[in-house]
């Protein structure tokens, strides 16, 4: 790992393809046996990388996206469209069209979109729902809660009226969609909202006699970060058996039930390489600046999230440091209080868990470029993305002729 960071420079992600290809493994095999068929489609933000989309739905993924550039890059990475859901709280007509022309599944969210869709030429629709259930993680990567912008609320009967509405205008309902939150550690909210899916289904066909084609119950299963409790992916997919068989009873038909994990399939899978520029001691504290900072992985500033640090080439415990980003802003750290190993300058920190909305949330702030990628499968290495070069930070920048 130290090799790489030599050879290809920091900050750096590196990915394991193994890894990723075992989680996908794991998660399609936890459904094995269910009563119905499942899809799994991976949601695309927690990593777009192309050569990272591509091990994904070489293992029979299909691709959860949200906004015409994720469209294609799912294309690109060879995703059939039909294996594609588009998800996204706000479309634009022209988003709307270009995923209608493509031919992949829609979710609309709103009434206005409800339209769009209409004059884009769509005909079998799905609506995103918001169920109103607590998926008990952080506030900003809650979706389901009755405050939150993402949806059709089935309070007020609003999602019910957008159903009636769509078959008054000649749309085919083919399914529906719910997404409760992200990093969850709990099976409760997960299967809350799933009964509140099949409820809503029940509804459809007796009032308007509408047969689903499939329930997509969105994404959501959490990772360890601190080595605390999380659902064993085995159990998750256990735990749909009796909901889906249940359901399938009382609906009378059999959809399809669809997954979107996103995080569970990369995380572990990435880590963070950083350079140590300088080790300082305070009044209060010692510090370990490094040369990445909430540019390259903003999770730890954004939501206060845990990444585990480790000194590659060392080990033992010396003292407790701060590792700080180099960035210029006091928020910028990427772990507080940890306990390491005698660090010095030009040491390189690995921060782990970092292959889910990690470079995916990467900025340009204080005009850093992005990092490079490398993917790692048995000995070999490959650059999976250039650094970016300092030039191409102004490459699309205009100097008017009179300043
Ligand atoms: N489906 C939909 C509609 C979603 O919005 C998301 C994530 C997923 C699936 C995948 O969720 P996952 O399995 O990865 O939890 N940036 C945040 C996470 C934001 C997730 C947004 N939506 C973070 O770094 O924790």
């Amino acid at each position: 790992m130290a090799g790489l960071a030599g050879e290809h420079g920091t900050p750096l992600y590196v990915y394991d393809g193994e890894l990723i290809r075992e989680r996908c493994k794991a998660f399609k095999g936890a459904f094995s046996g269910l009563p119905a068929q499942i899809r799994c489609l991976y949601a695309i933000k927690a990593n777009t990388n192309l050569a990272i989309l591509r091990i994904i739905r070489d293992e029979g993924f299909g691709a959860d996206i949200v906004s015409s550039g994720e469209l294609d890059a799912a294309i690109s990475a060879g995703f059939d469209p039909d294996m594609m859901m588009y998800t996204s709280n706000s479309k634009s007509l022209a988003d709307m069209e270009a995923a209608i022309e493509a031919g992949v599944h829609m979710t609309v969210g709103n009434m206005t979109e409800l339209e769009y869709f209409k004059k884009a030429g769509g005909e079998r629709i799905a609506f995103r729902v918001n169920p109103d259930v607590d998926a008990k993680t952080h506030p900003k990567i809650s979706t389901s809660l009755a405050g939150s912008k993402f949806g059709l609320h089935f309070s007020e009967g609003i999602a019910f009226e957008a159903a009636r509405d769509a078959v008054q205008m000649g749309l085919k309902v083919a399914g529906i969609h719910c997404h409760i939150g992200s990093n969850v550690k709990d099976m409760s909210g997960f299967l809350q909202a799933a009964e509140k899916m099949v409820l809503f289904a029940e509804k459809l066909k007796e009032e308007l006699d509408i047969m689903l084609d499939f329930i997509d119950l969105g994404g959501g299963l959490g990772v360890p970060h601190e080595g605390e409790k999380v659902v064993p992916v085995e159990e998750f997919g256990a735990a749909y058996g009796p909901v889906i068989e249940d359901a399938v009873a009382r609906l009378g038909y059999e959809p399809q039930f669809w997954f979107e994990p996103g995080r569970y399939l990369v995380a572990e899978a990435g880590v963070l390489l950083a350079k140590v520029n300088s080790v300082k001691k305070t009044p209060t504290k010692s510090f370990v600046n490094a040369d990445a900072g909430f540019n390259d992985l903003i999770r730890p500033a954004m939501y206060d999230a845990y990444h585990h640090i480790r000194v590659l080439g060392k080990s033992g415990e010396d003292a407790v440091y701060d590792i700080a980003g180099n960035l210029c802003e006091s928020g910028d750290i990427l772990g507080k209080g940890r306990m390491l190993p005698k660090v010095s300058a030009g040491d390189i920190i690995a921060v782990e868990n970092a292959g889910a909305y990690g470079f995916s949330m990467a900025s340009n702030y204080n005009s850093m470029p992005f990092p490079a990628e490398v993917l790692v499968r048995g000995e070999r290495a490959d650059v999976i993305r250039d650094r970016q070069s300092i030039q191409e930070l102004y490459l699309r920048q205009r100097m008017p002729d009179d300043l």
